[in-house]
């Protein structure tokens, strides 16, 4: 009998595990689907139509203002508000609720004129000028006084209305040319660096100054890093973290200014993409700032991870999807998608059509990842500007739903249909296998600057961990340093290559495992300091106690001559990464190099410590297999039930129900169990099908 076969069977008899309780402003139950509305593109005579329009369709909510500054005050200081009141009249009486957004990506063509040391500097010395988006500093006290003077007029006027459900701030926040080359930015860098570093000289041996007879002798010396120039590597992942810091600096501003006015009803939210602005922009740091981080996903972009294969341009990613849902909701525990294409877009690297039913499989993915809501990008495709061959739920004529939009309607119906199944629990079989995964930003910073292969790469390297455990069928939530690591709420915790690593951390993954976690670490954890500093050690020494193991060397391969790494009767290629290890007494090999000059040796180790096991998989290998194969035997030896799904097929367990959804060419024979319910699709899931099931017998 299959594993997945078994937990389905095992549903109802063991027990439950209980997910923490969601945020008191989203919806418990269903996943309410809403849709953005910019009247400003729109003849007035015509928005009560589309208002009233979106209802018929469905849509419980539309969303409001995000670029509309110039139409909210076309000149300084004088506000027209009265097109945004009929707007929200117009939607409250379709029984629409409101997400306003607040519309600083957007600055007026006045305000930049007045105030053009605003303006972002591309790397190539360049200032971004009015006519695009996202083009102010952030932090800039000329940007923030008119940013403070709009949202403040936007949140005594709708900040105690009850038709208004909640605010996002600012859109996909980032830089526009991703980092801010500017003067200003560069008289920040050095206050952020003064207050970081104190003196002049711990700066000179933060940054290893020594080399190259870089020494500075005081803080106006510094300039921003230019990577194409061979920057010193420390000050260019200082700089990263200063922009970051930067662009949440500046939506806890606009939290600040909305939380004066608005009432506790109203929640706070950005949306971030991830996939596009990482890492110049950390989600984590607006974890105090936000209720809650909402995310935005175009799957057809061609520009993210998947299948591979012949039906991957019309699918999308489910990966990423996946990946930014979690992502999103680990930040403050829930979340909800607030951009997700309901057709073709206009700015991928060519811009395929959804399959039929991909559309509607994205909904159900989301819905099973467990977003508390998603908001369709657009209502309607827009006729001028920069997207005009983007989709919306209606085509060019403004009145006709394209197919898309009805495969919006069909989810929305499906979902909406759902039963609430209030008592249901997450299956204990499920809540096995939940991994904690380690998220560290800095690390990735590191790793960016210091790939170390050409063919390194750490989104693919940490892909290939968290595919896995997707294939596993594990639930994943990401943790950063200082979260709480406990074994009974994420059985299994994986540190995908955390380059940097510090004494704190060292402890708290030691004690994680000695209380019963079973902590996987791999190629390139602990290699430095918290600096990103070499250890004045031998390789990685800090860790070996922890993994049990010395680690002697790493090796690196060109791709056409590949190594061979052996695990029970397989054999696996890898050239990117190889450490070649060697076990303590009391700590077990898993796998070993079958060639190089090193063949015998461990690449692979496993120990236990107090109740729990530490595993170091010191490689990279072609493909990702083996790091499948590694934990999947991980999560067996620990006694947890895995799902072995195939790549891009993902099962996900929501609030009583499992939902299945297929990203690959090829038809999928669910191992379901014959107590299964099915209430949507088949045993057998198409390219594109969901399949939904209910297991309590
Ligand atoms: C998103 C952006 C939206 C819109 C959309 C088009 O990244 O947040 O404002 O431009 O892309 O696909």
């Amino acid at each position: 009998m299959r594993l997945f076969h078994l937990f389905v069977l095992f549903w109802g008899t063991l027990g439950a595990y209980v997910p923490a309780t969601a945020q008191p402003w989203l919806p418990e139950t269903g996943m309410p689907i809403g849709v953005y509305y910019y009247p400003e593109h729109w003849p007035e005579a015509q928005w009560g139509r589309d208002i009233q329009r979106m209802a018929e369709l469905g849509f419980s909510f539309t969303h409001f203002a995000e670029f509309a500054w110039s139409r909210l005050e076309p000149v300084e200081g004088q506000y027209d508000f009265a097109w945004l009141d009929s707007c929200v009249t117009m939607a409250a009486e379709a029984g629409l609720k409101v997400i306003m957004c607040t519309p600083s990506p957007t600055p007026p063509a006045w305000l930049t004129e007045k105030h053009p040391e605003i303006l972002v500097v591309a790397q190539d010395g360049r200032s971004q000028q009015h006519g695009t988006r996202l083009h102010a500093a952030y932090n800039h006290p000329a940007y923030q006084h008119y940013v403070e003077k709009i949202v403040t007029r936007m949140a005594e006027r709708y900040g105690q209305d009850a038709r208004i459900w909640g605010w996002q701030l600012d859109n996909e926040p980032h830089y526009s040319s991703l980092y801010d080359y500017s003067p200003w930015q560069e008289k920040q860098f050095r206050h952020w660096l003064r207050q970081r570093y104190g003196q002049i000289d711990s700066l000179n041996r933060a940054w290893g100054t020594a080399f190259w007879s870089q020494d500075y002798n005081h803080f106006d010396q510094i300039h921003l890093p230019n990577p194409d120039r061979g920057a010193n590597p420390h000050a260019l992942v200082d700089f990263r973290r200063f922009s970051a810091e930067e662009v949440a600096a500046g939506l806890a501003f606009q939290a600040r200014v909305l939380r004066r006015h608005i009432s506790d009803q109203q929640w706070i939210t950005t949306n971030f993409a991830y996939y596009k602005f990482l890492p110049s922009v950390d989600p984590f740091l607006s974890r105090e700032d936000l209720d809650f981080a909402s995310h935005t996903m175009y799957l057809t972009s061609q520009f993210l991870d998947d299948a591979g294969d012949a039906l991957s341009h019309r699918l999308g990613s489910g990966l990423e999807l996946s990946f930014s849902q979690d992502l999103a909701r680990s930040v403050d525990g829930e979340t909800g998608i607030m951009e997700l294409q309901p057709g073709q877009i206009n700015w991928g690297r060519f811009n395929p059509q959804p399959l039929p039913g991909a559309v509607r499989m994205w909904l159900w993915h989301a819905y099973g990842l467990g977003d508390r809501f998603a908001c369709a990008y657009r209502f309607r495709q827009p006729l001028f500007g920069g997207e005009q061959t983007h989709y919306g739920i209606m085509m060019t004529d403004g009145v006709t739903v394209q197919r898309g939009g009805t495969e919006y309607m069909q989810a929305i119906e499906e979902i909406g249909g759902l039963p609430p199944r209030p008592a249901a629990q997450m299956p204990l079989a499920h809540a096995g296998r939940r991994t904690a995964l380690w998220w560290d930003q800095t690390s990735m910073l590191d790793m960016e600057v210091h790939p170390h292969h050409a063919g390194w790469n750490s989104w693919s390297v940490l892909y290939t961990y968290y595919s896995s455990l997707k294939r596993l069928g594990a639930p994943v939530d990401l943790v950063i340093a200082g979260d709480q690591l406990d074994p009974k709420v994420h059985p299994f915790l994986v540190v995908p290559a955390a380059i940097r690593v510090d004494a704190g951390t060292l402890a708290a993954w030691r004690a994680y495992a000695e209380a019963g976690g079973h902590l996987i670490l791999t190629a390139r954890t602990g290699t430095k300091d918290a600096h990103g500093h070499l250890w004045e050690a031998r390789q990685q020494e800090p860790i070996w106690d922890l993994i049990g193991a010395e680690i002697e060397y790493f090796d690196h391969l060109p791709a056409e001559h590949p190594g061979q790494i052996r695990l029970g009767e397989a054999s696996y290629p890898w050239h990117i990464w190889g450490d070649v290890l060697r076990p303590q007494a009391g700590t077990e090999v898993l796998a070993t190099h079958a060639d190089q000059f090193y063949a015998g040796a461990a690449a692979a180790t496993t120990r236990r410590l107090g109740k729990g096991s530490v595993s170091y998989l010191g490689l990279v290998s072609d493909g990702g297999e083996l790091e499948y194969q590694l934990l999947r035997g991980r999560f067996l030896a620990a006694g947890a039930e895995v799902m072995d799904l195939p790549p891009y097929v993902f099962v996900n367990w929501r609030s009583g129900y499992w939902v299945a959804v297929n990203y690959t060419a090829e038809a999928y024979d669910l191992p379901l169990s014959r107590g299964a319910n099915l209430l949507h699709g088949d045993r057998v899931l198409p390219p594109a099908g969901v399949t939904v099931w209910t297991a309590d017998r």
